[in-house]
């Protein structure tokens, strides 16, 4: 069974065929980075207009490199959300128009349950239940996984997600946009034990993140030590390297140490860590460390799956068909789409005026 999976939901648009829901036959990513450099961020009417521009010939080049034609194609799997409206419009109407015209299902998958099957192409049988962190630019959760396609939020992020906080501490230190990679890359260099930031506590004794403070923290330590900002592009200065280095050792130690207890609570016998920040090489070899102290496996993406990529919404969406479903004609873009199917304490959170993010 062929599934074109389709991806617009941020700054990338992406496509690929993926077969049985295992092998990726081609991946396909144009990534906009380039555009939003300019702006240090996202600019949301900028994505829609190049996600209009590049999602045809981006899907041709999908079939183009699996030497496939439309006809050969079973059924579509598209990012129904969460995301930017304007980016997950394009993909979404462009795949019901297609699915349409070729006569066949389509499957809106929610893009979070996408990242938790990223894993599933590299990696051998994830053993139930698991452990999901997944860590990205717009969210940072814990997902507990009794079985395939049941999911209950653990924790969340009361305020920033912890590639956000990456993206905007780099912007402080001078670093380009995304700032991950740049904080990864000046990291490396620095003394993570030189600054000892505090752990953010939740009050109410959730095992949920925060990383507002941790960010505020930076801001205050590059003020009262007067460190300026790297400028144009510039070579960073030691104290830049342990800043950027303890900062992300302390983003690290919050969702590490979060993962293991919670892994450890829930008895998962697999831990997956999957999204944009799960590229980071010090959260996989701590993420590493924690899952062999608890003697099960951790599974990751590879570079390539963990950042947005269609391959993963083709596998997601492939689960959901194999098990019969699928959307009908009146499916549209879900901004604020949930991913949690099982004791979903949303009603209760909102009740005592608790604030997260998705
Ligand atoms: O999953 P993704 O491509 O998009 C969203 O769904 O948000 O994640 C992008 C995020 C950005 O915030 C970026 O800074 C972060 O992932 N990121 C990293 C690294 N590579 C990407 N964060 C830390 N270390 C990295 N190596
Ligand atoms: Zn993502």
């Amino acid at each position: 069974m062929l599934v074109l999976g389709i991806e617009t939901s941020c700054d990338e648009t992406a496509a690929a065929i993926v077969e049985d829901g295992h092998t990726i036959r081609s991946s396909i990513i144009a990534s906009q980075i380039g555009l939003h450099k300019p702006f240090g961020g996202v600019v949301p009417e900028l994505a829609s207009r190049e996600h209009l521009a590049k999602i045809e010939p981006i899907v041709r080049e999908a079939l183009k490199q699996a030497s496939v034609e439309f006809s050969d194609i079973d059924a579509i799997a598209v990012t129904q959300g969460p995301g930017l409206i304007g980016a997950l419009l394009v993909g979404v109407c462009y795949a019901k128009a297609l699915a349409f015209g070729l006569g066949i299902p389509l499957i809106g998958v929610n893009h979070i349950e996408g990242h938790v099957f990223s894993v599933i192409f590299e990696n051998p049988q994830v053993e139930y239940p698991a452990l999901a962190l997944i860590v990205s630019g717009g969210h940072t959760n814990l997902f507990f996984v009794p079985e395939p396609g049941l999911y209950k939020v653990v924790s969340r992020t009361r305020d920033d997600a912890a590639g956000e906080a990456f993206d905007k501490v780099a912007k402080m230190l001078g670093l380009e946009y995304p700032g991950g990679p740049e904080i990864e890359r000046v990291a490396r260099e620095g003394d993570a034990t030189k600054i000892k930031f505090t752990r953010a506590k939740i009050s109410d004794g959730r095992p949920d993140f925060s990383f507002s403070g941790l960010k505020t923290a930076v801001a205050k330590h590059l003020r009262e030590n007067n460190i300026q900002p790297i400028t144009n592009g510039g070579a960073p200065g030691q104290e830049i390297k342990d800043l950027a280095a303890s900062f992300q050792k302390s983003v690290i130690d919050a969702l590490v140490g979060t993962a293991g207890s919670q892994a450890a609570e829930y008895e998962a016998r697999t831990l997956i860590v999957a999204g944009g920040v799960a590229s980071n090489m010090a959260l996989r070899e701590a993420a590493k460390t924690v899952a062999d102290r608890l003697n099960i496996p951790v599974y990751f993406p590879s570079r390539h799956l963990s950042t947005d990529n269609a391959a993963m919404i083709a596998a997601a969406g492939y689960f959901h068909l194999q098990r019969g479903e699928s959307s009908d004609p009146e499916m549209t873009a879900d901004v604020s789409m949930r991913l949690q199917n099982l004791e979903n304490p949303d009603a209760e959170l909102r009740a005592s005026r608790v604030r997260y993010k998705l």
